[in-house]
């Protein structure tokens, strides 16, 4: 059966021109909530918001909720995410004082017999959900933006761009926030050969200690 945004007793989004800004993430994800802005909201369980402090001087963006995302209603805890955290903490950034979401906020799959399997975003649902996205980073004001793979590069920058054209630079956005690409864990959890995979690894550590030596460099600043 279709979901329609009056499912669990949910009001249907106004009109983006209508919607008043949202003074808080806890409102932003109230919102969030009953969108309707992508077909997404139809077959997924429920909207995965952002999660993290308020006051997190980075944003983790990644590309969609997956299957286990979808049922929590949590970002990043399934098997990318525990690639993720493991990642971090190597690294030394500590994913608790980071604000961790995704560039498509619904859980976007393929139905295979009892399965689900993740499918990937299109460009209109990644640009429909950057109206939120936005908000957060608004919301937020990160000093450093973080994007995990393409989807969450288009998200930030809205055009495409390749991972490998972009990975690894720190680069200004002009509003006051840097930007830092890298690959999506997932990317290293599909790698079949040991070598690829360890080479992958390393790469991904090494962009992801660029975060951690962000955060010292601002906390020296700030
Ligand atoms: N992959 C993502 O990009 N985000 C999640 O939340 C989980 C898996």
């Amino acid at each position: 059966m279709e979901k329609s945004e009056f499912a669990l007793g949910a009001k249907p989004l106004p009109a983006a021109g209508l919607l008043t800004e949202a003074p808080s993430l806890s409102a932003l994800a109230e919102q969030e909530a009953v969108c309707t802005r992508c077909p997404l909201y139809k077959n997924a369980t429920q909207v995965v918001p952002g999660e993290g402090p308020a006051q997190a001087r980075v944003l983790l963006i990644g590309e969609q909720p997956g299957d286990q995302e979808d049922v929590s209603g949590r970002p990043f805890v399934g098997p990318s995410g525990k690639l993720l955290d493991i990642a971090l903490e190597r690294a030394g950034v500590d994913r608790d004082r980071c604000f961790v979401t995704n560039a498509v906020k619904h859980f976007k799959f393929e139905p295979r017999g009892k399965r689900r399997l993740h499918k990937k975003p299109d460009a209109g649902e990644i640009d429909a959900c950057r109206w939120w996205l936005d908000r957060e980073r608004a919301l937020l004001s990160p000093g450093l933006v973080v994007a995990l793979g393409a989807t969450a590069i288009r998200g930030v920058l809205g055009r495409s761009e390749a991972v490998s054209r972009v990975r690894g630079e720190i680069i200004d956005l002009g509003d006051g926030a840097q930007f830092l690409a890298t690959v999506h864990p997932s990317s290293l959890l599909r790698l079949r050969d040991e070598s690829d995979k360890r080479q992958a690894w390393r790469g991904f550590l090494a962009d992801l200690r660029k975060i951690a030596r962000w955060i010292e460099k601002d906390a020296r600043a700030n």
